[in-house]
C-alpha cells in the first residue's frame, strides 16, 4: 500500500509527558509550552487531564491551564485542545473549564485497568458510555484510547483480538477516533501490524491512531509500520516527554521532533515547523533541567549551536 500523503500529529506532551514528571511544572510553563506548540503548527494538543489530584497531582491545575489556553489568541487553522476525562465528575469539571473535546481511556488489560483507573474494563466502559452520552448532548467530540494494545506491564502479551474488541466498543459508543496505546513501548513492527490488522477489521483505519511510547526505541519503526497499513494519525510528545504513572519503567511517547523528521524524509505533509518545535522542546527541557530525549532535537540543536 502507498504511504499516506498527509499525517495528523496529536501532541500529548503537556498531558502524557508532564503527568509523569516527578516535579510539578507550574501552570504558567505549561501554558507557554502549549502556546509554543500551537504556534509550531500542531493541529491538536492534549492540554491536561481531569483526573483525581490524589492520583495524579501533576494535573491538579487542569482547569487553570485549560482556561488560559482557551482564552489565548485564536489559531489558524483552528487547534483542538482535548482533555482526558475518566468519569462524569471529570467530564463536568472539564466542561466547566470550557473543554470542547474530551478523551476517554480504556485498556485491553484487566490488571492495567485496575491500576490505572481502579475498576474493571467492563465497569470502565459503563462509565465511559455515560461520559460519551453527556458529551454528545453538548456536541462535544470524544476521542477514545485503548492502553496496553500489544503488552501490559502486569499481564504480558495482549491478544490483538482483545484490543480490537475494546476499540470496537469505543467506536460503537460514539468516539470519533480510537488511539491505540503501546503504553510500555514493547511493540515491534510485526506485533504492531498484527494488532492494527485486528483492529482495522472492526474499526475503519481512518478512525485509528497510533500512540506509541519509545521505551525500547521502537516507536519510529512502529509508526513506519503503521503508515504502511494506511494509518495517518499519530500521538507524539515534544522532547519525548512522558510515561505513565501506572506502568513502571514506561518512558516517554515517541518524540514529536523524531516523527516530524521521519515524515519530512518521506515527504509526508503534517504542517509543523521544525524550528518552532525545536524551540518549544528546548523551552520545556530547560525548565526540567535536562536535554530533550529526542535524538533528532539533540542533533539539530547541536548543529544550530555549531553555526
Ligand atoms: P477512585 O478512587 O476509584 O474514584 O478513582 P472514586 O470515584 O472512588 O473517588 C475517590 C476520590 O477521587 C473522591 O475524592 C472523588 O471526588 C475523587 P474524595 O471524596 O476522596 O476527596 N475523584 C475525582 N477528582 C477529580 N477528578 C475526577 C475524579 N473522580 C473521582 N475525575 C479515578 C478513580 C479514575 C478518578 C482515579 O483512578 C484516577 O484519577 N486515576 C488516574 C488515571 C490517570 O490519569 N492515568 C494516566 C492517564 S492514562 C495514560 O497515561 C495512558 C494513555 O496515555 C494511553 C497509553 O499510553 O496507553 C492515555
Ligand atoms: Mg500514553
Amino acid at each position: 500500500m502507498m504511504l499516506p500523503k498527509q499525517v495528523k500529529l496529536v501532541e500529548v506532551g503537556p498531558r502524557d509527558g508532564l503527568q509523569n514528571e516527578p516535579q510539578i511544572v507550574p501552570a504558567a510553563i505549561k501554558i507557554e509550552l502549549i502556546e509554543r506548540l500551537a504556534d509550531a503548527g500542531l493541529p491538536a494538543i492534549e492540554v491536561t487531564s481531569f483526573v483525581a489530584p490524589k492520583w495524579v497531582p501533576q494535573m491538579a491545575d487542569n482547569a487553570e491551564v485549560l482556561r488560559a489556553v482557551l482564552a489565548g489568541p485564536p489559531r489558524r487553522p483552528a487547534v483542538s485542545y482535548p482533555v482526558l476525562t475518566p468519569n462524569l465528575q471529570g467530564f463536568d469539571a472539564a466542561i466547566e473549564a470550557g473543554a470542547q473535546e474530551v478523551a476517554i481511556f480504556a485498556a485491553a488489560s484487566e490488571a492495567f485497568s485496575q491500576k490505572n483507573i481502579n475498576c474493571s474494563v467492563a465497569e470502565s466502559l459503563k462509565r465511559f458510555a455515560a461520559v460519551v452520552d453527556a458529551a454528545s448532548a453538548l456536541d462535544i467530540k470524544v476521542r477514545g484510547y485503548v492502553s496496553c494494545v500489544v503488552a501490559c506491564p502486569y499481564e504480558g502479551a495482549i491478544d490483538p483480538a482483545r484490543t480490537a474488541w475494546v476499540a470496537q466498543r469505543l467506536l460503537e459508543m460514539g468516539c470519533y477516533e480510537i488511539s491505540l496505546g503501546d503504553t510500555i513501548g514493547a511493540g515491534t513492527p510485526a506485533s504492531i501490524q498484527r494488532m492494527i490488522e485486528a483492529c482495522a477489521a472492526a474499526v475503519p483505519i481512518g478512525q485509528l491512531a497510533g500512540h506509541y511510547h519509545d521505551t525500547y526505541g521502537m516507536a519510529v519503526a512502529n509508526i513506519y509500520a503503521s503508515l504502511e497499513l494506511g494509518m495517518a494519525v499519530f500521538d507524539s510528545s515534544v522532547a519525548g516527554l512522558g510515561g505513565c504513572p501506572y506502568a513502571a519503567g514506561a518512558t516517554g511517547n515517541v518524540a514529536t521532533e523524531d516523527v516530524l523528521f521521519l515524515l519530512q524524509g518521506l515527504a509526508i505533509e503534517c504542517g509543523i515547523e521544525m524550528d518552532k518545535l525545536l524551540a518549544a522542546s528546548q523551552f520545556i527541557s530547560r525548565h526540567l533541567g535536562r536535554e530533550p530525549a529526542s535524538k533528532v532535537a539533540r542533533a539539530l540543536l547541536s548543529r544550530q549551536g555549531a553555526r
